[in-house]
């Protein structure tokens, strides 16, 4: 009997798409819903990087480009490191992905072997969980407690360690708390892999996007060139979901091994997108700040609004755009909490527990919806419990 692999049996997906199939199945039946489940900005993108990608396709760059991206876009790449995060990598150092997804399985592929152990964040992002498991590695969690506004303690990580850890994968600002990892916080995690010589993969998916507050990174310490990976792409702060774009800034031993995994895996990210990335980091920069002015007035909105409802209680997050509500004094658990809401106020959010077992207790909700959409859902979520 033909079997599938093992690998195969023990990758896993998001919940927010199976809340999104269900979300939809209640729409076809009529019902109408308000999206808080789906994690993408509610603007287009700009039509400066729309009309560049554009322009790129009649002006026929639709061919192959080299597996770790064009030239240019590579050397923006520099440029924009250099000025975000105040060191500048070295060309070889810089490969571009289509999103930063495929960054975060590359450079696991590229770290871990079967039985090595990774830490992560709990909540956190399904993903590296789910590439952990694939890989035969194993998961060590550390929690996320609202006590500490959802920040890793570096501390725990230091409790966490034994002879077999490889990799920390560090997400600041966070998804799904929207927590914000201090800048000493990052140059002690930095401190105690190189102590204890494991790797780090960096997820900046959200650097832009913080509140009140200054992105910050571990890379900084050996600006990429030893064990920290960065990653970082123009998914969520350019509003680029649907274009595929990421870049990562690795030690050159690494990159080189990247460059065979991207051989072998995609050929190269689409080109047209790479023009229009190229355009993104070195054109008009205004839509950022004013993404975000209006994304700190969803999240005084939501926030404001979570804390008036009965068993629900929501530190304001400093970065990326979710709320973390905790909803213990519900009585309800996350999963019957999100279910509820969904069925009975027509509010579309996710368990916490998508994220981890840590997150039970908590909902997620994506405020990248309007003013109007976040009033109306406090309205029906409070209705819901009367
Ligand atoms: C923490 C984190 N990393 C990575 C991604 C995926 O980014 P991309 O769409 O560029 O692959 C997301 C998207 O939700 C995310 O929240």
């Amino acid at each position: 009997m033909v079997t599938i692999s093992n690998g195969a049996k023990k990758i896993y997906g998001e919940a927010a798409f199976e809340v999104l199939a269900k979300a939809q199945e209640l729409e076809r039946q009529g019902k109408n819903i308000l999206h808080f489940e789906i994690g993408e900005p509610d603007m287009e993108t700009p039509e400066n990087i729309a009309n560049a990608g554009i322009k790129a396709i009649k002006d026929k760059k639709t061919h192959y480009t080299p597996s770790i991206g064009i030239l240019e876009l590579r050397k923006a790449v520099q440029d924009e490191v250099e000025y975000t995060r105040g060191y500048r990598p070295d060309l070889d150092q810089i490969v571009i992905t289509p999103g930063l997804k495929p960054g975060i399985f590359f450079s696991m592929l590229a770290t871990i072997n079967p039985g090595d152990e990774v830490i992560y964040q709990d909540p956190g992002y399904p993903t590296y969980g789910s590439v952990t498991s694939f890989l035969g590695a194993k998961g060590v969690l550390v929690p996320l407690l609202e006590e500490n506004e959802f920040r890793m303690n570096p501390d725990d990580i230091k409790s966490k360690i034994t002879g077999k850890t490889k990799l920390i994968i560090i997400n600041s600002p966070q998804n799904p708390t929207g927590s914000v990892i201090t800048e000493s916080e990052l140059n002690e995690i930095a401190e105690i892999a190189e102590k204890n010589d494991f790797f780090i993969v960096s997820d900046e998916i959200y650097s832009k996007m913080t509140y009140e507050t200054d992105h910050h990174t571990a890379t900084l310490r050996d600006e990429g060139k030893i064990r920290s990976i960065l990653l970082d792409g123009f998914s969520k702060y350019y509003a680029m979901t649907g274009w595929r774009l990421g870049y990562m800034v690795a030690p050159p031993d690494i990159t080189n091994r990247l460059n065979d995994f991207l051989v072998s895996a995609i050929s190269c990210t689409a080109a047209f997108t790479q023009w229009a990335g190229l355009e993104a980091l070195t054109g008009d920069q205004s839509f950022i700040p004013e993404m975000m002015k209006r994304f700190k007035e969803k999240r005084d909105k939501i926030v404001k609004g979570l804390n008036t409802i009965p068993g629900f209680s929501c530190l304001p997050p400093k970065g990326a755009f979710y709320a973390f509500p905790n909803i213990k004094e519900t009585g309800m658990n996350s999963e019957e909490c999100a279910d509820h809401l969904l069925q009975n106020a027509g509010v579309a959010c996710l368990p916490g527990t998508a994220f981890g077992p840590y997150g039970e207790g908590y909902l997620r909700f994506s405020y990248a919806t309007t003013l109007e959409n976040i009033d109306e859902a406090i309205e029906r979520i409070k209705k819901s419990f009367e």
